[in-house]
């Protein structure tokens, strides 16, 4: 697609003929099978201040945590007990467990569970990236949130573009499945970023990609701005589907959070991953991003519930394998 039919798709009132593409490229290419991945929120410290998150550390009113690696590894462990062949290990950036623990952590996990591991801590070395690689960890999560590197110098005042993109090639280089993404209807975001966004997703050929609405937090500098919707975070969601055919596509936490049934639609217009959250139910509160966060009093068993009868609901059924990159054979 070229950046004037994305622009069109994403300004078109009635998207119906796009979803449905959406969704026959989806069973084409990736079937009907829905990848669960146990999301487990290990530490809402974060050194980082984006204008945008509920974590910043400017962020006064959080109750900080950080999970112990026994904690850690009770979570992973119940997350396999849940039959989910992979994990997502997510937190703030820079919230300093020692790399040393945190390669423990996984060599303990990998050593006792034939489940696949996804990191999402943000941005590192390229040296630590290679031992969170060489200790077990498949896949590593990093959006680059925007491709405007003016709107990113807003949103992410003490981070730089150019890192965030050298750390996505440093991911790739160091052996991991790579996955990106961005907010959609961030404020001053235009519908061209978006399009530009899109080709930077599809030229990065990823393995994921994560998108979401920006959803505002009162917590944050952003609290008066309007958030995305749900309407154009599908299209974008599409669109990519219909470009990327193979990557794995999430129907994220934000899309149900947005609007009831957020989930079930993204499922029908090009998702094929959910992602159920395993983390204890006492640190729940206190990871929120933005307000209104679903699950936030249920426990991993009540998700794992829900998400089954999401699943069974649409006609879909839940994958056996663990959902590895389709495109490393291509
Ligand atoms: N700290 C790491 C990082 O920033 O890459 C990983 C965790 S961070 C909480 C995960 C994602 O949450 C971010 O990439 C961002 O897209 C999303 N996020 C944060 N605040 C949000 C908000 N207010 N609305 C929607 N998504 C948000
Ligand atoms: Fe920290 Fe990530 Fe939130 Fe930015 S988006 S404040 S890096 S947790
Ligand atoms: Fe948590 Fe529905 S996924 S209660």
């Amino acid at each position: 697609m070229t950046r004037d039919e994305i622009i069109h798709l994403l300004s078109i009132d009635e998207a119906a003929a796009l979803f449905g593409e959406a969704d026959r490229v989806r069973r084409l290419h990736v079937g009907d099978a829905v990848h669960l991945r146990g999301l487990i929120e290990f530490s809402n410290a974060c050194g980082r201040d984006c204008t945008y998150c509920g974590l910043r550390r400017s962020n006064g009113n959080v109750q900080r945590y950080r999970m112990s690696t026994d904690e850690i590894f009770d979570a992973a462990k119940a997350a396999d007990g849940l039959g989910y062949k992979s994990l997502v290990l997510q937190s703030g950036e820079n919230c300093q467990y020692p790399i040393k623990d945190m390669c423990a952590l996984l060599r303990r996990i990998k050593g006792e569970m034939d489940i696949a591991i996804t990191l999402s801590m943000g941005e590192k070395t390229r040296e630590e990236y290679a031992l969170l690689k060489q200790a077990g960890a498949d896949r590593y999560l990093l959006r680059f949130e925007t491709s405007s590197e003016e709107l990113f110098a807003q949103l992410k005042p003490d981070s730089s573009f150019k890192e965030r993109f050298q750390c996505l090639t440093w991911l790739r280089e160091v052996g991991f499945q790579v996955g990106s993404g961005i907010m959609v209807g961030l404020p001053g975001q235009t519908v061209e970023m978006i399009a530009d966004d899109i080709l930077i997703l599809e030229k990065l050929d990823l393995d994921m990609i994560g998108i979401g609405p920006f959803i505002a937090n009162p917590e944050t500098p952003l609290k008066n701005a309007v958030s995305g919707t749900l309407d154009l975070t599908l299209k974008v969601l599409a669109i990519l589907r219909i470009m990327t055919k193979n990557a794995h596509i999430p129907a994220t936490t934000a899309m149900g959070s947005i609007e009831k049934g957020g989930r079930e639609r993204a499922l029908k217009c090009g998702a094929n991953v959910l992602m159920p959250n395993v983390t204890p139910t006492k640190y729940r509160e206190h990871y929120q991003l933005y307000p209104n966060k679903i699950c936030i009093k249920d426990q991993p068993g009540d998700c794992s519930l829900c998400i089954a009868g999401m699943v069974r609901s649409l006609g879909r059924t839940i994958a056996t394998d663990a959902g590895h990159s389709l495109k490393v054979n291509i």
